[in-house]
């Protein structure tokens, strides 16, 4: 058994994660940590929770936390993980951060991107590997700092890099246009995330300046072996609590044809657990992929048109922040990437 902490675990991504990892086979959560000095009792966070459970959440401590875990899940709030991760590492635990502070591999990005923030440790933006597990399996599996990526990023990479791995776009013409649901904010109370704001409405947010955007840029040049990418990435924020769907839209090469484009996808995704080419003329949606760790993706090159169209739709929670880090945890540790997913 891998025996797991997590730190943070009163929030969104912290209780997911939870849920998955008491049905793993092979992992046993021993630690989960919060700061409050009366947490909630976890059977009001988990609910169906057996009434024999023993897990309670305490305050952080590290030396309890070193000797109790062999992965420590950081589900912290941007700039408070990277100095846990740090003497986490330094102790020999492997750290999953699913927060955005391994994430970029430049410090000047985050001080760009993240608010003028500078990063109290830049020399571990080289030793940590992104954690897209498709594309970068073979790294996670010797990591001991994996930066789980962010919700969009991960909806958006899964359908830009096939179009540009196999050359298919002209990559300055990208169009990355996406809808999430209200829970990628995390839990705390807001006004751009309350239900009287949210409820029968719709709109663009952080237009031009997502933090999201440079992520998007370097996962998908990078693993798709492009040498610029220009793109315009605008997120939404729909009336529903959990789920993204990305609407790529690019200009496609002369002589690309959607039944080329169908056999990219298909054989880049074939072996994959977790990402379902829909057939033709399908598209996601959200309730299909709901609580799952499944990205489904829809696509096509309609004739005498010069663009592709590609729609991904992921749960922001799971595959875009939870799923995904038990899914990385299963490749680091040798596991089967489909364990507490069945
Ligand atoms: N929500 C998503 O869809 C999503 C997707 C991918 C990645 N992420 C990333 O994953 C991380 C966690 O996201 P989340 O949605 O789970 O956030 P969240 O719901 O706001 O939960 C964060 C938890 O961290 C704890 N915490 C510790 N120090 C804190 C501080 N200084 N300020 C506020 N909270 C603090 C809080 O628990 P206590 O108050 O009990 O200590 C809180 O419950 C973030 O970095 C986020 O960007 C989120």
């Amino acid at each position: 058994m891998i025996r797991c902490a997590i730190i943070g675990a009163t929030g969104f991504t912290g209780v997911e994660l939870i849920k998955i990892l008491l049905r793993h086979p092979h992992a046993e959560i021993t630690c989960l940590t919060s700061r409050q000095d009366s947490p909630p009792a976890l059977s009001l966070l988990v609910s169906g929770l057996s009434k024999k459970s023993k897990l309670k959440l305490e305050k952080f401590q590290l030396a309890k936390v070193v000797k109790g875990s062999d992965v420590v899940f950081l589900c912290l709030p941007h700039t408070e993980s990277a100095p846990v991760a740090v003497k986490l590492l330094k102790a020999g635990k492997v750290v999953i951060d699913l927060g955005a502070d391994f994430r970029l591999n430049s410090a000047a990005a985050y001080v760009k991107w993240y608010g003028g923030w500078k990063h109290p440790e830049p020399a571990l933006l080289k030793q940590a590997v992104y954690g897209l597990t498709e594309f970068y399996r073979a790294e996670v599996k010797q990591a001991n700092l994996i930066a789980n990526p962010g919700c969009y990023p991960t909806g958006a990479s899964l359908g830009l890099i096939p179009l540009l791995k196999k050359k298919l776009i002209d990559p300055s013409s990208i169009v990355i246009d996406s809808k999430s649901g209200t829970s990628g904010a995390g839990r705390k109370l807001c006004q751009a995330t309350f239900y009287g704001t949210v409820n029968e409405n719709f709109k663009a947010y952080r237009v031009g300046k997502h933090q999201h955007t440079p992520e998007i840029e370097m996962a998908a040049r990078v693993a798709g072996g492009a040498s610029k990418l220009d793109f315009s990435f605008v997120p939404h924020l729909l009336p529903v609590e959990r789920g993204i769907l990305t609407t790529i839209h690019a200009k496609k090469h002369k002589g690309v044809t959607d039944a080329k484009l169908r056999q990219v996808f298909q054989n880049t995704y074939n072996s994959e657990a977790f990402v379902r080419v829909l057939g033709r003329d399908e598209f996601p949606d959200l309730k299909q992929v709901q609580n799952t760790n499944f990205c489904e993706i829809g696509l096509t090159a309609p004739k005498g048109s010069d663009w592709i169209v590609v729609v991904t739709a992921i749960d922001n929670l799971i595959k875009g922040a939870s799923g995904q880090a038990v899914q990385n945890m299963n490749v680091r540790f040798g596991f089967s990437e489909t364990e507490g997913f069945e």
